[in-house]
């Protein structure tokens, strides 16, 4: 599955189907990034130790490259789709001390902007990340590593 992500501006998300999942691709933006850090004292595996990533995606980011997240849109908890409330604070009906991420409406799970969740949620573990690859600085392909043939 190619992505185009030529059109994506910072703080913006899209989403593409691959094997009938959604895989969202979020283009974060530096104070987006910065979020990851605050949230991480909140998180229930802010390492990512146990293997819902690919190895080029076990850093701090989740990520190829730190400003582009590609995630599978399905909560870890009972498969709900989780819905994007980037804004920090109380202003998408989160908490006060809300840094930017998803939740999940169907049992309340939060996750964080590199799909990290937090603790005491029902959902066990962070989202999965699918195997990616650049064909291209604009051009995603997910599914794909680049190391198999
Ligand atoms: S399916 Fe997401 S919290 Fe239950």
């Amino acid at each position: 599955m190619e992505a185009d992500i030529s059109k994506l501006l910072p703080g913006q998300i899209m989403t593409v189907e691959w094997r009938g999942k959604p895989v969202w691709i979020v283009h974060r933006t530096p104070a987006m990034l910065a979020a990851l850090k605050q949230a991480e004292p909140h998180l229930a595996d802010p390492g990512s130790t146990r293997p819902q990533q690919p190895d080029y995606a076990a850093n701090e980011c989740r990520s190829i490259k730190p400003e582009i997240m590609v995630a599978v849109g399905i909560c870890t908890h009972l498969g709900c789709s989780p819905t994007e409330k980037f804004r920090p604070g109380a202003a998408q009906g989160m908490p006060a001390d809300w840094p930017g991420g998803f939740f999940c409406p169907c049992h309340g799970s939060q996750f964080d902007l590199a799909g990290r969740v937090f603790k005491n949620m029902p959902a066990p573990t962070n989202l999965e990340i699918p195997s990616h690859t650049y064909l291209a600085d604009t051009r995603l392909l997910i599914g794909e590593d680049g190391k198999s043939a």
